[in-house]
């Protein structure tokens, strides 16, 4: 089966978003030709740099025999469509129901451009998901011995394009089937909720010649930002040392690019630079 039409890279760096909401995963993983998938909760993010993820893979599992085998495994995310099917996947095991792929029509594919791993370690993946990470193991046979604990190395990372953009997700703006699925137990799932912002919206740093005291600027932001107002309330002795800091108490996230883009007009006016800073992490 060919990668679904909106299976989209996402740079190594940003791999750790797709996990860092704690979403329940979709485990696959191949070796002598056989794939198998499961369900996980217990995944997590580790480290950025290179991109490193866990996940606990129970000595019962026939997946875990498989990951310990390639030495590979991929970690995807189901979307509220595929609650039932990662309940089935996480209910059933392949050494019981050796069929349990084809029981619940799970076509699997390849991710592309992994050249360095052996085709028949490459684990195949499920379509339908938001996110898949491919990950190659680190061993660490006393985590995994001991506590069943795998670490992986994303060594590719790729989000469906409609609902992670621009290295980051988008619930906000996509439908709810696109939302991602926390496992409690018993078959019982929540889907991902609202967002909340845990700190000032809008912080700008700017350097270089923006004037002390710019009020003639804000004003010029009060001005070009769409009603409601964003009510940019700067420091005045922030600006004084070149960094800008909204209050923010009602500046919506659909609002900061007009007041981004304003800042760096006015940047561009003074000779200085201006830019976001990452205001939507
Ligand atoms: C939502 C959900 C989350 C699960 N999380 C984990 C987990 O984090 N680690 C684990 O070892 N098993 C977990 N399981 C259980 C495995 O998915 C289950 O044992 C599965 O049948 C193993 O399949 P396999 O033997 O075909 O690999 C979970 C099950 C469900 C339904």
């Amino acid at each position: 089966m060919h990668a679904p039409a909106h299976f989209t890279p996402v740079p190594l760096d940003k791999a750790y978003r797709l996990l860092n909401h704690g979403p329940t995963v979709l485990v696959s993983a191949a070796h002598g030709g056989q794939p198998n998938v499961m369900a996980a909760a217990w995944a997590c993010a580790l480290d950025f740099s290179p991109p490193k993820v866990t996940v606990v893979l129970d000595k019962a599992t026939r997946t875990r025999e498989l990951v310990e085998a390639s030495g590979h495994f991929a970690l995807q995310l189901p979307t509220v469509p595929q609650a039932a099917l990662t309940e089935a996947l996480g209910t059933e095991s392949a050494h019981t129901h050796p069929d349990k792929l084809q029981r619940h029509h799970v076509e699997l594919f390849d991710a592309p451009g992994l050249n360095d791993v052996p085709a028949e370690h490459r684990p195949p993946l499920v379509p339908g998901c938001a996110a898949w990470l491919v990950c190659r193991v680190i061993p660490e046979p006393h985590n995994q011995q001991t506590y069943d604990l795998f670490i992986g190395e994303v060594i590719g990372a790729w989000a469906d394009g409609r609902i992670f953009k621009d290295g980051h997700w988008d619930y906000e703006n996509a439908g709810p089937e696109w939302r991602s699925l926390h496992y409690i137990a018993g078959g019982h799932f929540y889907a991902i909720g609202d967002a909340i912002r845990a700190r000032p919206a809008g912080h700008f740093h700017a350097h270089g010649s923006l004037a002390p005291g710019s009020v003639g600027g804000l004003a010029k932001i009060a001005r070009v930002c769409p009603p409601p107002r964003p009510v940019p309330c700067f420091n005045l002795e922030d600006l004084a040392q070149g960094v800008l800091c909204s209050s923010s108490s009602d500046q919506g996230s659909s609002r900061l690019p007009t007041a981004a883009r304003t800042l760096a007009t006015l940047s561009g006016e003074t000779g200085g630079a201006l830019w976001p800073q990452d205001w939507r992490m």
